[in-house]
């Protein structure tokens, strides 16, 4: 009977101690200096009662400096090793548009890279800096016009005479 007790009050100790080691725990960080967006973007129709949803938007909007070091952060975090060196596609699909899995806006294409996406996309919210992020998108934004940083190189058309 006795070693009983002793036992239970070993077992309650445990389970104090465990209680304890948890409220020590420095709280979880990612949210603060993370990328996950504060809210959740949906990718499709919202289910329920009309509400109101503001998306976020990108700080860089229009900000070339933001759309240059967008491109470089693209070579520097190997997204061209599967989304081909101009984001023309590869392993994952073409980023320069038109047509968009999870859609092409700002909001959504942050969602992507934030949060990753369910065929091989891998998130980067808790990696990378929301800022970078940002500047991302700003990036990905330009593909395809006159404001794409670094553009792809296009080979004259041979069938195409030249004006004389
Ligand atoms: C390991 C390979 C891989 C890497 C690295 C990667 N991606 Fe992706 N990405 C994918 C795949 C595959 C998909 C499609 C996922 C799906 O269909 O669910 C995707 C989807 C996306 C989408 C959504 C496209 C759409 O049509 O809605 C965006 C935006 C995107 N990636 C941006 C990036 C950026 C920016 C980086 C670098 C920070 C990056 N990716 C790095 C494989 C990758």
């Amino acid at each position: 009977m006795i070693r009983r007790i002793h036992m239970e009050i070993a077992l309650l100790a445990t389970c104090a101690l465990l209680l304890c080691s948890g409220c020590t725990q420095q709280p979880v960080q990612a949210a603060a200096e993370g990328g996950l967006p504060g809210v959740k973007i949906p990718v499709g129709p919202i289910p329920g009662p009309q509400m109101e949803f503001k998306m976020p938007t990108n700080p860089y909007e229009e900000n070339s400096v933001a759309m240059e070091e967008g491109r470089r952060l693209f070579v520097w975090y190997n997204c061209y090793g599967c989304h081909g060196g101009h984001a023309g596609g590869g392993m994952g699909p073409s980023l320069r548009g038109p047509v968009w899995i999870y859609g092409g806006d700002p909001a959504h294409v942050f969602a992507s890279i934030a949060e990753g996406r369910g065929k091989g996309m891998p998130s980067w919210g808790t990696k990378i800096p929301q800022d970078q992020i940002w500047k991302l998108v700003a990036y990905i934004e330009t593909l395809g016009t006159p404001q794409e940083p670094d553009a792809p190189h296009v080979a004259p058309d041979p069938q195409v005479k030249e004006k004389k």
